[in-house]
């Protein structure tokens, strides 16, 4: 059984009843020329962000039928709702300043393909990869923008992304924990292949906006990889049990 999953369930239930503060402000903030910069960068964000969110829920019900955790399916769905709301207040930003949403994109369909691939713990990796490229990107869309309510709307979403790389990091770790060394490696060196491939996916995509917050290719990829490193390498002798002692204290 996962450790800390009590500890979670809090953490969500809170955050479903008084959710953080939806962001406000002028509405003509984002000035014609900021306005072609990001929009369809946003566009695909929100896309991305936007999911029923059913693949996960019916993997984490199979993983918690199968190791007995049994609040993981109330947090799967708890999850799932934080992330809808991240795409409706992104869509709510788009419909002030006539972005028009995005029904498809070619790194959406990768990763919701992988997604489909297996069970909870490949959906793990899959999503931790996302929400540390995120928040790697809505520091950079603030960084980017002078309107202040989107300034306020990227640290909210980066508020929620920093709690949910928290949750799926210490499951991850502690899942990883349980393996022998030698798979334990390979499966390590593959994830950070896979997350390197999709850091550069999204540089590719995105760099109008990455470039504008002083980002270059080697420095995006620099970044997104000490997040990497900080969540996901933690240093010896870490464990989940020590990293949410840690954080309660
Ligand atoms: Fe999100
Ligand atoms: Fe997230």
């Amino acid at each position: 059984m996962l450790t800390n999953l009590r500890v979670w369930l809090n953490h969500f239930e809170y955050h479903a009843e008084q959710p953080r503060g939806a962001p406000g402000g002028s509405r003509g903030g984002l000035r014609p020329e900021e306005r072609r910069l990001i929009a369809r960068s946003i566009a695909t964000f929100q896309l991305g962000e936007q999911s029923d969110g059913t693949g996960l829920l019916r993997a984490a019900y199979r993983f918690a039928t199968a190791h007995g955790d049994e609040l993981l399916p109330r947090i799967t769905e708890l999850f799932i709702r934080e992330e809808q709301r991240h795409a409706r207040l992104l869509r709510e930003f788009m419909d002030e300043h006539g972005i028009r949403p995005k029904s498809r994109h070619w790194t959406d369909a990768i990763f919701r393909r992988m997604r489909r691939l297996a069970g909870f713990e490949l959906y793990l990796h899959v999503l931790i990869t996302a929400e540390l490229i995120v928040n790697v990107y809505y520091r950079a869309l603030e960084a980017a923008t002078g309107c202040q309510r989107l300034r306020v709307l990227c640290r909210t979403l980066i508020a929620d992304e920093l709690a949910h790389i928290g949750y799926e990091s210490e499951l991850i770790l502690e899942l990883r924990a349980r393996k022998p060394a030698a798979l334990r490696t390979g499966i390590r060196l593959m994830h950070r292949a896979f997350y390197c491939g999709a850091a550069c996916a999204v540089w590719i995509s995105h760099r109008a906006v990455l470039c504008r917050a002083g980002h270059t290719a080697a420095g995006f990829l620099r970044t997104c990889l000490e997040q990497y490193t900080f969540h996901l390498d933690p240093p010896a002798g870490w464990s989940a049990a020590s990293a949410a002692e840690s954080r309660r204290r």
